[in-house]
C-alpha cells in the first residue's frame, strides 16, 4: 500500500459574488465537504462537469484559495498553518500547470529567465548551477537549447505548454497539479503532451492530480479517479473499478457518454436539467434533482461516504447495505 501524501478533510470553499444592487451579494458554495486522499506516486484524476469545483479544489490545494472550513494535510501538516520554513518547503514541493499556456507565460520574459526565476527566488544556487538545471529540465521536456533565447510568442501552443511544464518542474517538485493541461491545445498535439506528462511522472518520481474533461486521457494516464458533483466527491476508485463497474448514478451517466474500446457508443444516460447553481444547493443528496434512481429519502437526507473496499467509496443511499 502506498504512503499517504495529501489528505483533504471536510473542505468547504465559498465565493462571494456581487450581482449589483438587484441581485445583492450571493454566496457560491464551490466545495461542500470534500474528503480526499492522494497517495505518493499516483496519478489521481478529478472528473466532473463544468462548474463542479475541480479548479477550486486544485487552487485550494496550492493555497490560492482559502477554505471557509476543513483542512488540507500535506505530509501530515496543515498547509494553512505552516511555519515560514514549512511553507518554503511546501512551495518548492508543490507546483501547478495551468490550462492556458498563452496566459500563463510572461510575453516579455525570455524562456531561459522564465525557467530560471523559480530557482532564483527559492534557492541559493549559483548561476552555473541554475543554468545546468534549466538546460537539463528543458531537455527532459523536449525543448532544445536554442529555445531558451526566445520569447513565448515565438512558440506554438504545444511548445508553450512544454515550457510551462518545464517551469513547474525546475524546482524538482514532488506533487504536481495539472488543470486541463491539454484542453487548450490542438487535438493533433494533445497526445504528445499527454505522453510527455506520463514520461515526466516516471523521470521526476511525481505524484499528480490531473484535472480533465477527457475520459480517454484519464483512462490512459490515471491510477485512480475521484468524481465530483456540486462540490463533493461522489465516488472514487481505481481506473479499472470506475470504468468497469461505476456505482454512483452520476458516474454511470458521465461514463455512458464515453465510447467503449471498439469505438461504439454505449447506451447514453441523459440527465434531466442542468447542474443546479452552487449558489442555491439542493437539499438532501445534491444529485437528487437529476438522478435517474432517486428515492424519497434522497430529497431530504444527504448520503455519507460509503466505503465499499480499500480503494472504493461512493456517496449514495443505494449502497447502504454494502457498507464495509
Ligand atoms: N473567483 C470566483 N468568484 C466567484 N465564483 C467563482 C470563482 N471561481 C469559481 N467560481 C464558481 O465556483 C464554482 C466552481 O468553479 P470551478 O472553476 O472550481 O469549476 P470547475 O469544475 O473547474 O469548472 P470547469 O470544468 O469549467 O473548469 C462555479 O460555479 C464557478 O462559477
Ligand atoms: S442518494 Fe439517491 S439521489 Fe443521490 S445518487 Fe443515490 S439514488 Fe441518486
Ligand atoms: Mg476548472
Amino acid at each position: 500500500m502506498s504512503e499517504l501524501f495529501v489528505k483533504v478533510n471536510d473542505l468547504h470553499v465559498e465565493y462571494k459574488s456581487d450581482n449589483g444592487t438587484i441581485g445583492g451579494v450571493k454566496t457560491i458554495y464551490a466545495l461542500n465537504g470534500v474528503d480526499l486522499e492522494i497517495k505518493k506516486g499516483e496519478i489521481l484524476a478529478l472528473a466532473g462537469e463544468s462548474g463542479c469545483g475541480k479548479s477550486t479544489l486544485a487552487k485550494t490545494l496550492i493555497r490560492l484559495e482559502k477554505p471557509s472550513s476543513g483542512e488540507i494535510l500535506f505530509e501530515d501538516k496543515n498547509i494553512f498553518k505552516m511555519s515560514k520554513d514549512e511553507l518554503k518547503n511546501f512551495r518548492r514541493k508543490v507546483q501547478m500547470i495551468f490550462q492556458n499556456p498563452y496566459a500563463s507565460l510572461d510575453p516579455k520574459v525570455k524562456i531561459f529567465d522564465t525557467l530560471a526565476e523559480p530557482l532564483k527566488i527559492n534557492t541559493n544556487l549559483s548561476d552555473k548551477e541554475i543554468e545546468d538545471i534549466v538546460l537539463d529540465t528543458a531537455c527532459k521536456c523536449g525543448l532544445d537549447r536554442d529555445c531558451l533565447k526566445l520569447y513565448p510568442h515565438e512558440f506554438s501552443g504545444g511548445q508553450r505548454q512544454r515550457i510551462a511544464i518545464a517551469r513547474a518542474l525546475v524546482l524538482n517538485p514532488e506533487f504536481v497539479l495539472a488543470d486541463e493541461p491539454v484542453s487548450a491545445l490542438d487535438v493533433s498535439i494533445q497526445a504528445q503532451i499527454i505522453n510527455l506528462l506520463k514520461d515526466l511522472k516516471e523521470k521526476f518520481n511525481l505524484t499528480f492530480l490531473l484535472i480533465t474533461h477527457d475520459m480517454s486521457v484519464i483512462k490512459y494516464l490515471a491510477d485512480r479517479i475521484a468524481v465530483m458533483y456540486l462540490g463533493e466527491i461522489v465516488e472514487c476508485g481505481t481506473v479499472d473499478e470506475i470504468f468497469n463497474t461505476p456505482k454512483h448514478p452520476y458516474t454511470k451517466a458521465l461514463l455512458s457518454a464515453v465510447p467503449d474500446i471498439s469505438g461504439r457508443e454505449k447506451h447514453k444516460i441523459l440527465l434531466r436539467g442542468d447542474l443546479p447553481s452552487p449558489a442555491n444547493l439542493p437539499e438532501g443528496c445534491k444529485f437528487h434533482t437529476r438522478c435517474p434512481e432517486v428515492m424519497l429519502k434522497c430529497k431530504e437526507n444527504s448520503p455519507s461516504d460509503i466505503n465499499l473496499s480499500g480503494s472504493r467509496c461512493v456517496k449514495c443511499f443505494l449502497y447502504e447495505q454494502q457498507k464495509n
